[in-house]
């Protein structure tokens, strides 16, 4: 129990870290990957800095970890020149490969990143400071990920390798690339959420250009051989960059799929850079304020535990987390009472801590941030419920429970993405109804209650609002067969191992009237094996 300590004094001194989770010395990414090559960057370098903070004796100071290419447009302009020659107007190399020598290309990768295991969630420690079982856990749902994705396609491809006939006319219906993609996944799943679009994006025979997270960049270094190992020049492109080199890329035309985890405002912008926007396809997974509702009838026991993993669960920073809780007035107190208690036995420390729950937040501004909030609500009459929520040593934040919250409050609205729980009691069910309703996000809610006909109730209104309704449990994004998207501000696209493959891929047919002429052509050519495309070969 961490309750008793002053908060800063879990920032560990140097000898305090257990060796095999230290970094012997700072980790220097030398160079972007940009047409198969890893040259030496010879522009400006970025330190990276952890959330971590060293006790130093004399005070504390954050841990620097390593340093990362910072590109400039040219270097930008140069990758998108690289998967542009891979591309070659859709007549390159990979986009018309065979879908199982892709599917090679993809195995090798993910055998070769299967040994950078630990490297990977090390760096994932001290960059964002995911807890270790959950770094570990990210790692092996994206390796099952790409495992997935290559079955999947397997699927894909059997279900196409026969010709349809209908009136008379002779079509194989394949899914065809759509062009270079621009992949750039968010700080909080630096690894699985970029590999998601990454992957299906690649597999499909784009080539792709990765922009590494804001925060969790160099955990890319131990990969960046594996890329180059595995896949043609020019097929994947890494650049650690910041989000200035975004606009140069853009602006060139030639980017044919953005997938991109952040802000609607961001996205917003992002797709108008393009010369051509109809010309662009956006996957794109953004703002999230998933709210519970907690009924009269709920099981306060599971309610309690769901809601306790559900928002708070890596500090919050999920975009999936449950980021309000309604609940019914007259279960609020007892909700309120025992979520606190709760919360209060969340252990706090440094990532590898045994059973840590609550680690350092990696956004330089979060904490203060947090504490607005807090201040916000409490000027509108809300406290802070759990023993010392809200208190803070750098980047560390104790988590703090809300109560009692209403729609005047900021913590209402705002897509806190950290350690602050709003807890907004009602007494007609219309009212969280209507905040659900007129909310501008709409990926997923949690309802929790045991009375059938209520909760059915409940249910038909909030399918038409949200994209997933879960039932006693948390949200969450998995799965991964599981369809993944949102309406309004919270996404654009859907993403599941299948439905990526569709997402970064458009149906293109080869047709042709059924005359003993087109007949004999066909024939050859799929007797002689002369086409990529037309083929009836059935992957094993
Ligand atoms: O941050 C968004 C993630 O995709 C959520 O995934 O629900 O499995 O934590 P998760």
């Amino acid at each position: 129990m961490t309750l008793g300590k002053d908060i800063s004094s879990l920032y560990p001194s140097q000898t305090a870290i257990p060796e095999e989770f230290d970094l012997k010395s700072p980790v220097v990414q030398a160079s972007n990957l940009v047409d198969g090559r890893l040259d030496p960057w010879r522009g400006e370098m970025q330190n990276v800095l952890s959330p971590v903070h060293l006790d130093l004796g004399s005070g504390l100071a954050p841990r620097l970890i390593g340093s990362c290419p910072v590109p400039d447009a040219a270097e930008a302009l140069t990758a998108v020149d690289s998967a542009w020659k891979a591309w070659d107007r859709g007549c390159g190399r990979w986009p018309t490969m065979r879908v199982e020598d892709r599917i090679h290309c993809v195995g090798e990768f993910a055998r070769l990143m299967s040994e950078q295991r630990d490297a990977v969630v090390r760096l994932m420690m001290w960059e964002i400071c995911k807890p270790l079982p959950e770094a570990r856990a990210e790692f092996d749902r994206t390796m099952d990920y790409i495992q997935d994705t290559m079955d999947a396609l397997k699927d894909l491809d059997r279900a196409s390798s026969r010709f349809v006939v209908e009136k008379g006319i002779y079509a194989q219906i394949r899914r065809a690339p759509l062009g270079p993609v621009l992949s750039m996944g968010p700080f909080n799943y630096p690894l699985n959420e970029t590999f998601t679009t990454l992957i299906p994006a690649l597999i499909m025979g784009n080539p792709v250009i990765v922009k590494t997270p804001r925060q969790g960049k160099l955990l890319f270094g131990p990969l960046l051989e594996a890329f180059r190992e595995a896949f043609p020049a020019g097929v994947v492109n890494v650049l650690f960059g910041d989000r200035r080199i975004i606009e140069p890329i853009m602006r060139t035309g030639k980017i044919g799929v953005l997938a991109f985890i952040g802000s609607s405002k961001a996205a917003d912008t992002l797709r108008l850079m393009h010369p051509k926007p109809h010309r662009l396809r956006c996957i794109l997974g953004l703002d999230a304020k998933n709210a519970a509702i907690v009924m009269e009838s709920a099981d306060m026991d599971l309610t309690v535990r769901e809601l306790l993993s559900g928002s708070l669960a890596f500090n919050g920073q999920r975009c999936t987390a449950i980021k309000l809780v309604h609940v019914h007035q007259s279960r609020a107190e007892e909700l309120v009472a025992r979520l606190g208690a709760a919360i209060g036995t969340l252990p706090l420390g440094m990532p590898w801590d045994e059973g840590v729950k609550i680690t350092p937040v990696p956004e330089p501004g979060k904490p203060a941030y947090l504490t607005q909030l807090i201040g916000d609500a409490k000027a509108h009459g809300a406290t802070v419920r759990n023993e010392r929520g809200g208190e803070t040593a750098l980047s560390l934040f104790r988590p703090a429970l809300l109560y009692p919250v209403a729609d005047t409050m900021r913590a209402y609205h705002e897509e806190q993405f950290g350690p602050v729980v709003p807890v907004a009691p009602f007494t007609n069910m219309d009212t969280p109804i209507d905040a659900i309703i007129e909310s501008t996000y709409g990926q997923q809610v949690s309802i929790f209650g045991t009375d059938p006909e209520k909760v059915a109730e409940l249910v038909d209104p909030m399918v038409n609002q949200v994209c997933r309704v879960n039932l006693n449990s948390q949200c969450q994004r998995g799965p991964d067969i599981f369809p993944f998207t949102g309406r309004k501000d919270s996404a654009e696209g859907t993403l599941s191992v299948s439905d990526a493959l569709r997402a970064f891929s458009i149906r293109t047919l080869v047709a042709a009237k059924g005359t003993p002429g087109n007949k004999e052509l066909l024939s050859n050519i799929l007797r002689r094996r002369r086409s990529n495309f037309l083929s009836t070969d059935f992957l094993l």
